[in-house]
């Protein structure tokens, strides 16, 4: 793919929490257009990198650059571009759903009628018009995911960072969400997500980056990532293969 397409780009991107090692010298890129899935177990470092992409967490080490801006060096130009939902959501209880999208679109300048107009749009198009005017206080865990991800897509963003966006959603929601995704995508955004659920990645994923104890360990499409690791079939095979460690292939021994 070409260079200048790229939507995100880290260079050595490396952070510390003291001296234990997070997330050391990723080089990756995710392009306008796809969907990139980011896979690794617990405490691999997923997080750790994309709040540092979103420029919420400071580098130990390089860099991490979104269309073309260094988020450390030009903040402002970068997150105006980012749509960003966080693992755990922050979102304010003692506002309705629709208090809150407007409440994002003013931090993002929006002009006060596209504010109004985007958020009703959106609103519906997550299903949420008929609780749009209760408290979030209310919301069930579903709902409250949702309108996270509404807010990240008020203003518009070119770069979408989604950190496990359909954790603990029912099939419909999740389908919902997979749907405007690839929308986005197919409108140029980049989407970057993590995620736990093979299905998911494999289905729905242009590109797969693995990363295991801080560090990437592949990359590419399915069909990359199945000719790299010969003979396993199925992404779940691929992703234990790569990140299982020991006591993994001694269950599967014990279990043939
Ligand atoms: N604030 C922090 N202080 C110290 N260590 C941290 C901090 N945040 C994360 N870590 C450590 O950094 C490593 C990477 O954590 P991170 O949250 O990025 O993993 P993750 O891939 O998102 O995991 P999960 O799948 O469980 O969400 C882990 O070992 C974690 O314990
Ligand atoms: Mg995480």
């Amino acid at each position: 793919m070409d260079e200048d397409r790229a939507l995100i780009r880290t260079v050595d991107l490396t952070k510390y929490y003291g001296r234990h090692r997070a997330v050391e010298g990723l080089n990756f890129a995710v392009y306008g257009g796809e969907i990139f899935g980011f896979l690794g177990p617990n405490g691999a470092g997923k997080t750790t990198t994309m709040k540092m992409i979103v420029g919420l967490l400071r580098p130990t080490r390089g860099q991490a650059f979104v269309a073309g801006h260094d988020v450390v060096r030009e903040p402002v130009a970068a997150k105006s571009v980012i749509g960003y939902v966080p693992e755990e959501p922050h979102l304010y209880a003692k506002l309705s759903g629709r208090e809150f999208l407007r409440f994002v679109g003013d931090l993002y300048n929006m002009p006060a009628d596209q504010v109004n107009r985007r958020a009703d749009e959106l609103l519906r198009l997550f299903d949420l018009d008929e609780a749009a005017d209760s408290l979030i206080d209310s919301y069930s865990h579903g709902m409250r995911q949702k309108t996270a991800v509404a807010a990240a897509l008020m203003h518009d963003p070119r770069v979408l960072v989604l950190d496990e966006p359909t954790a603990g959603l029912d099939p419909r929601s999740a389908r919902l969400i997979k749907d405007i995704l690839r929308q986005m995508a197919g409108r140029g955004t980049a989407v970057f997500l993590s995620t736990h659920i093979m299905e998911i990645a494999e289905r729905m994923c242009d590109r797969i980056g693995i990363i295991n104890a801080g560090q990437l360990v592949a990359i590419g499409t399915m069909e990359e990532l199945r000719a790299m690791s010969a003979g396993q079939a199925s992404l779940e095979d691929i992703f234990l293969s790569l990140t299982g460690g020991p006591e993994y292939a001694e269950i599967a021994e014990v279990l043939r």
